[in-house]
């Protein structure tokens, strides 16, 4: 078993975890929202024997999020549909029929001018700007002091005005809901009191993930995963995740990754209810520095995750690498799942999920890679070689 690399990781079987729970079956209607969008194409799910062989289980399977509708990562699936339905609910109608979304942007054209606005600490954030600017809609987007310039350009390039609010990510989500009103909607991913329904609608937007990977492994003759490994910062993405596979007769293991000091749905599950873990949070997988569980995704990760693993940066350095071997342009969020699968096979921390007999060799393990190489720089300094030299990057035509 590799421990090559030294490091220290937290593990918890989830306390709050209630086997009976089932949840409803995912809306189809989402999947076919995103077929309708301009280069859809169903990302890759990549069979990885080296990696299985590595890690001492029966498969890796790698969903790889990591081009998905011209974007590096998966958040575009939540922005795009919760876009999609706020629009409709601030119409009061579906403005169908539509065939693609220059066809949407013509038939509510007279709504402008109108915005979009959002918080972000990055992927989130460029998505509701490459939505905003497909449908012609202005954009404002706040992030966090000390978001990387890489991050603050790719949302600029999208057309959208950028702001940076002194603070943490919480902070930055305060301001863009100040922006609110009769012209502009606000699309964001994290809940508060008395705005809920276009977080679960971002959630409801990563269904199209689980289809594509449920359509891939029939088309393969494969079985489903035994394991599930996804990364986890508000734990909208985990919500939807726990939703797709507990919402039918599945035995598996869903386990969840956070960064050992942004760990606060770890910490949470610890209290027995959502708890703050605060601040600064510095982790390299920036997608994952959240201080606070989203009150949308809590019900379903509280009692549909099986265990939590936080992992340190060193991990989802590992993960880059160990991706890049098989061909996977991951980020450092991106490649947080398989980092945590490095931690439980390797680290003294994680014997009691060993021991439980999760991660066998006849086991088929799922990791959810959800983001591809969102900060060029760093990525060929972990990797040591630039992303295009690493996998093949899907360019769409601007
Ligand atoms: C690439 C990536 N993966 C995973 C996540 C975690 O998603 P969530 O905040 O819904 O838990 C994020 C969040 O920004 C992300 O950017």
């Amino acid at each position: 078993m590799p421990t090559d690399v030294s490091t220290e990781s937290a593990l918890l079987r989830n306390p709050m975890f209630d086997p009976q729970q089932r949840w409803p079956e995912p809306d189809p209607s989402v999947w076919s929202f995103h077929r309708r969008m301009p280069a859809y194409l169903a990302t890759t799910l990549f069979d990885c024997p080296e990696l299985a062989r590595r890690y001492g289980v029966g498969r890796v399977l790698v969903k790889a999020e990591t081009q998905r509708l011209g974007l590096p990562s998966f958040k575009i699936l939540g922005a795009s549909w919760a876009t999609y339905c706020a629009l409709c609910d601030h119409l009061g109608f579906a403005p169908e029929p539509w065939a693609n979304i220059n066809d949407l942007a013509r038939r509510i054209g007279y709504l402008k001018p109108f915005r979009l606005a959002a918080a972000t600490d990055g992927n989130h954030g460029r998505a509701v700007a490459f939505m905003a600017r497909l449908l012609g809609f202005q954009c404002r987007i706040f992030v966090p002091a000390g978001t990387v310039p890489a991050r603050i350009h790719a949302i600029q390039n999208e057309g959208a005005e950028l702001t940076v609010v002194p603070g943490d990510y919480e902070a930055a989500v305060a301001r863009a809901a100040e922006e609110a009103n009769e012209h502009c909607l606000v699309i964001s991913d994290t809940s508060w009191p008395g705005y809920d329904v276009t977080p679960r609608r971002v959630v409801e937007g990563y269904t199209t993930i689980f289809a594509e990977i449920d359509q891939a492994l029939q088309a393969a003759g494969a079985a489903q995963p035994d394991v599930v490994i996804a990364p986890v910062g508000v734990g909208a993405f985990m919500s939807a995740t726990v939703n797709w596979f507990r919402s039918r007769p599945w035995q598996g293991a869903l386990i969840g990754v956070e960064p050992l000091d942004a760990n606060c749905v770890q910490a949470s599950m610890a209290a027995g209810r959502m708890v703050a873990v605060p601040g600064p949070h510095r982790s390299i997988m920036v997608g994952l520095n959240c201080g606070l569980p989203s009150q949308v995704a809590w019900p379903r990760v509280s009692r549909g995750v099986d265990w939590m693993v936080s992992i340190s940066d060193e991990r989802a350095r590992q993960g880059m690498r160990e991706l890049a071997e098989s061909g996977v342009v991951a980020g450092e969020t991106g490649a947080s799942a398989l980092g945590a699968l490095a931690a439980l096979q390797g680290d003294a921390s994680a014997a009691a999920i060993r021991e439980a007999g999760v991660l066998n060799p006849d086991a088929t393990v799922l990791l959810l890679i959800t983001e591809g190489a969102t900060d060029r720089s760093n990525y060929q300094a972990v990797v040591g070689r630039p992303p295009e030299e690493v996998g093949t990057l899907l360019t769409v035509a601007r």
